[in-house]
């Protein structure tokens, strides 16, 4: 294994994240003012949440990956940026979800400074399992925990779970649920990195009779690595 694929080193990043000396309690993106609170995944300390918004569309001139006007599911919403963002470019439902209650509750927090909270509903489950079995949505979109980590492997904080995923247990879930949370025409997407296990990721998507079409490749730098994030569409394998 790599060292920018190792679990071992994403851990460390996780647990450095939570006690950094310089941990904000409000941070600045995507033009607008966040809270961030304990336990939650840090958009400052990594490029990854910018990023994504860049390949989504949400931010900056490229092209929108989602319906504008339509309806948005975020897996994993952390701060709630992108799902409070996807609200006020114009998206008319968005739901948030989250396996960390301290993120819902600070998905909950941005709504509110931004004033959407009629429209964004952030709920604590693991993936889709807080909705009602018929929801669907426009754009299903997951920035995912994409470091694979050992199948056995438990997790010590569930701050943890913002950067790995044992054995791709959640991965695989997500890879058959979300093209089945779509509504006619709409969009499941996922937001992978080189520094997870591509190989890996294509192997369960065929097990789960799952096609992955690449929509957009993003090149950063992050320290002294360079990282490359894609944003791919799940479908069902025709
Ligand atoms: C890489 S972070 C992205 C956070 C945020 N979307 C951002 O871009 O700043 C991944 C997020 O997925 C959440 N997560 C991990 N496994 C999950 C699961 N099984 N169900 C729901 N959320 C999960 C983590 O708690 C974390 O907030």
């Amino acid at each position: 294994m790599t060292e920018l694929k190792s679990y071992v080193r994403s851990l460390e990043r996780s647990r450095s994240a939570l006690t950094r000396a310089d941990r904000p309690r409000t941070f600045a993106m995507a033009g607008r003012e966040w809270d961030l609170l304990e336990d939650v995944f840090a958009p400052p300390f990594s490029a990854t949440t910018q990023v994504a918004m860049e390949i989504l569309g949400l931010v900056g001139d490229g092209e929108p990956r989602y319906r504008r006007d339509g309806s948005f599911i975020e897996i994993g919403s952390g701060t709630g940026i992108i799902a409070v963002t996807a609200a006020l470019n114009g998206c008319e439902r968005v739901v948030a979800t989250d396996i960390s209650t301290a993120a819902v509750e600070n998905t909950r927090l941005n709504a509110e400074r931004h004033r959407v909270a009629d429209r964004v509903r952030a709920l604590h489950g693991d993936l889709f399992s807080a909705l009602d079995p018929d929801e669907r949505f426009d754009t299903v979109y997951w920035h995912s925990n994409f470091v694979l980590a050992p199948e056995s492997y438990r997790y010590e904080t569930v701050h943890e779970a913002a950067y790995v995923d044992p054995g791709y247990q959640a991965h695989r879930r997500y890879l058959v649920e979300a093209p089945l949370r779509t509504t006619a025409g709409g969009r499941a997407l996922l937001q992978f990195s080189d520094r997870g296990d591509l190989d890996r990721l294509h192997e369960l998507a065929a097990a789960c009779d799952r096609e992955l079409t690449v929509h957009c490749r993003r090149s950063f730098a992050e320290g002294p690595d360079t990282i490359e994030h894609i944003l791919y569409e799940i479908t069902p394998a025709s």
